[in-house]
């Protein structure tokens, strides 16, 4: 299993530190939650932070925008060094156009939908996205309890993308930890993003490895 661990449970007053532990990890990606107050009821941190989070972590950026209009801030996502942008679906009218604009700026493009949001409204856009993040809470706030119904959108979502013919990876992201991982595993999930599994863990080396190993 891929691991994307999320730096909203990180402390930001020690931001170098934390990064130097993601560099020396096993970590496949590292995950930055965007939140602006309005599509979601939290505001996180924004570009200024993660420019210097890209000149300071060697891992691959997997940020997650949690904001109304994403098609504005491509550019500023591309400048912090992004490998992958998602945006929600719930927050795009064009999402095909945005997807596309994700693309034309050289970014791998993600969608995701939210716990209430099914997984058959993705049908006509997963040819075209290289990722779908499937929340597993609501999104705003980390350290959130897991809702379980998604074991069985993550099995729904392995068909559709089968069907479909898709190169989508399945990422699920909210109350990760190794128990609800091992689930996740088993349904088919490729990425599960993990904030204070790995970051309030007392080892968070073996935190990271309990998901990696699955
Ligand atoms: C929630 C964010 C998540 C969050 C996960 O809105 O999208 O990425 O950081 O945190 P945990 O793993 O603690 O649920
Ligand atoms: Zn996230």
């Amino acid at each position: 299993m891929k691991v994307s661990p999320s730096l909203l449970s990180a402390d930001f007053a020690h931001l170098a530190e934390e990064l130097e532990f993601i560099n020396a990890s096993d970590a496949d990606m590292l995950h930055l939650d965007v939140m602006d107050g309005v599509f979601v009821p939290n505001i996180s941190f924004g570009f200024p932070v993660m420019k210097y989070v890209n000149k300071h972590c060697q891992k691959p950026l997997d940020v997650h925008l949690m904001i109304v209009e994403p098609q504005k801030f491509v550019a500023e996502v591309k400048d912090c060094g992004a490998e992958i942008m998602t945006v929600h679906y719930e927050a795009c009218v064009h999402l095909n156009r945005v997807i596309q604009q994700i693309h034309d700026a050289g970014m791998k493009a993600g969608v995701s939908i939210n716990p209430a949001t099914p997984v058959c409204l993705l049908k006509d856009i997963l040819q075209d996205v290289d990722l779908v993040l499937l929340m597993s809470v609501n999104p705003g706030f980390g350290g959130q309890k897991f809702i379980s119904g998604t074991i069985e959108k993550v099995k729904e979502l392995r068909q559709l993308i089968a069907v479909t013919g898709s190169k989508a990876i399945i990422e699920v992201d909210g109350g990760v930890n190794a128990e609800t991982g091992a689930k996740l595993a088993e349904a088919g999930v490729d990425m599960v993003v993990a904030g204070n599994y790995v970051f309030k863990s007392e080892d968070r080396t073996a935190a990271i490895a309990s998901l990696k190993k699955l």
